[in-house]
Parts: structure tokens; C-alpha cells; sequence
């Protein structure tokens, strides 16, 4: 990953940090996009700290597409290039459809789902200039099993596997792999806005027994990101400690 220049939207905090920080510790530029300018510095004085110099980041809200343009051509005219872009922003807004307001509705579409054509769109064009690309959307457990009180959340979530599927088909002849990773529930601050016994009631459906770690979703996706993993191109990997196998 020397040389490699990797974007990763929602980079500061929880699966995108951890992300972020793998691809740090492969030597990669990583510039991690986050929309609050406190998020942004904790996450590069945190980095800096621990010694990586090649940290950096862009307050950038992924549900404006002009935002996304311009964050996108300050990174090509300083870096000329982005190899790798990890489309991993996303929010929660659970509750059930009867008491959803069309603000959840449309709140949560336009992080998780117009952010992957408000990003992909700028990078795409210089992928296939330098005809090489890896981009790695992320899903989640529930867009296959669906869940209590996420029809916004699971909706957007399916939908990022049909654009991974579709977009793979339109760069399979350019070396650009897209492909989708599907986490489970992963200790994060995204499992906070979930009541305590809830929670807990799906712990114990999980074969493994336990929420996941960060970590265990970062390193697969470093290994997608890799230039050996040319063949894996429209796959979504499942880690969800066994909660839904299909
Ligand atoms: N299954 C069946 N019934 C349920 C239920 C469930 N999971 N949750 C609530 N109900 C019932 C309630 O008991 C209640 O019944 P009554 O009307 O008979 O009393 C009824 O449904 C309505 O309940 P609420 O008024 O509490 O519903 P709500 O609109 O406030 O929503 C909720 C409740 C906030 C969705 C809550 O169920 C919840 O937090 N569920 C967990 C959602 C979840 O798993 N989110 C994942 C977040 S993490 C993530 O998304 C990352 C990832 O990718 C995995």
C-alpha cells in the first residue's frame, strides 16, 4: 500500500477509524472524511501521535454531491490520485415505520445511499485515468436479514450492494474492483442509541457469542483493497459472526 492514496468517508470514528488506521499501518496517504471539524482533529492529533505521518483529512458532508466534487479535486490536484475509496459514512435513524418521519426517512437515505454516487462519481473518473481502482462499499447484516425498526436503514443497505454489483459489471475491464462488506453488529458508539436489553437479546442470537471488533471488519477490507485481490470483483463478504448465513 506504499504509494496507494486511500479516501474513507466517516474515517474518524468507530468501523472508519479502524479502517482508517489499518491502512495507516500499511504505509498508505489515508484521508479520512468526516463532517465535524472536533472529529476530524481528535482523529489526526490521535494518528500523529502514534506516529503516522501520512494522516490526513477533509470535512466534507457526503450527501452534497457539489461538497463531494470539490473535496474529491483537492485531493487529486495535491495527491494526482485516489486508489482505493472506502464508502463507509452512514447513520442510524431506528423506528418502526408507523412512527418514521419523512426527516429519518430522508436523512438516512442521503447519508447512506446518495453519498455512494456523490463519491464514487468524482473518484471514478480518475480511477479509470489511471486504470487501476479498489472500491469497497459497506453494508450490513441487516439489509440481507432485514430488522425491527430499520426499513430507512435496511433499504439503503440493500441498495449499496445492487450499485457494488452493478458498478463492478461497468469496471470489471479497467482493473477497478467493487465489491461490498457486510458487518454485523460491531462493538462501536452506534450500538449506544440501541435500548440495553434489546442489544442484549441480539447477542445471544449470535452464534459467536459476542459483538464484533473494528478490527475484525478492517482487515478484511485491506484485504480486498489489495492489488493481488484483482479477482474478487461484485462479492459481498459477510462478518456477522454467524447471525445470517445465505
Ligand atoms: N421485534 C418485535 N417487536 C418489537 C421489537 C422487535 N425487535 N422491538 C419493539 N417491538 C414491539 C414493541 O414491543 C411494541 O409493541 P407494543 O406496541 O405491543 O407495545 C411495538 O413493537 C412498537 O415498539 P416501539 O414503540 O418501541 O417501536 P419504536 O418505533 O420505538 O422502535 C426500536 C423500537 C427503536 C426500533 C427498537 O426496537 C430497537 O432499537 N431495535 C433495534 C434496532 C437495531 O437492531 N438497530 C441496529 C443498529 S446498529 C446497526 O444498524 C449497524 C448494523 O449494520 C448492524
Amino acid at each position: 500500500m506504499k504509494n496507494k492514496t486511500v479516501l474513507v468517508t466517516g474515517g474518524t470514528r468507530g468501523i472508519g477509524a479502524a479502517i482508517s488506521k489499518n491502512f495507516l499501518e500499511q504505509n498508505a496517504t489515508v484521508i479520512a472524511v468526516a463532517t465535524s471539524e472536533k472529529s476530524c482533529s481528535k482523529w489526526l492529533t490521535e494518528m500523529q501521535q502514534a506516529g503516522f505521518k501520512k494522516a490526513e483529512t477533509k470535512i466534507c458532508d457526503v450527501a452534497d454531491f457539489a461538497a463531494c466534487q470539490k473535496m474529491v479535486a483537492s485531493i487529486i490536484t495535491k495527491h494526482r490520485r485516489v486508489d482505493v475509496l472506502i464508502n463507509n459514512a452512514g447513520i442510524t435513524r431506528d423506528t418502526s415505520l408507523k412512527k418514521m418521519t419523512k426527516e429519518n426517512w430522508d436523512q438516512v437515505l442521503h447519508i447512506n445511499l446518495d453519498s455512494m454516487f456523490n463519491v464514487t462519481k468524482p473518484v471514478l473518473d480518475i480511477m479509470l485515468e489511471h486504470n487501476f481502482g479498489r472500491i469497497i462499499n459497506l453494508s450490513s447484516v441487516n439489509a440481507q436479514k432485514g430488522q425491527f425498526g430499520q426499513t430507512n436503514y435496511a433499504a439503503t443497505k440493500a441498495g449499496i450492494h445492487g450499485f457494488t454489483k452493478s458498478l463492478a459489471l461497468e469496471t470489471a475491464r479497467k482493473n477497478i474492483t467493487v465489491n461490498t462488506v457486510s458487518p454485523g453488529y460491531i462493538n462501536t458508539e452506534m450500538m449506544a442509541d440501541i435500548p440495553a436489553e434489546i442489544l442484549a437479546k441480539i447477542v445471544e442470537q449470535v452464534p459467536v457469542g459476542r459483538l464484533g471488533e473494528v478490527d475484525e471488519v478492517a482487515r478484511v477490507i485491506t484485504f480486498l483493497a489489495a492489488v493481488e485481490s484483482g479477482y474478487i470483483t461484485g462479492s459481498n463478504v459477510s462478518i456477522n459472526g454467524g447471525l445470517h448465513m445465505y
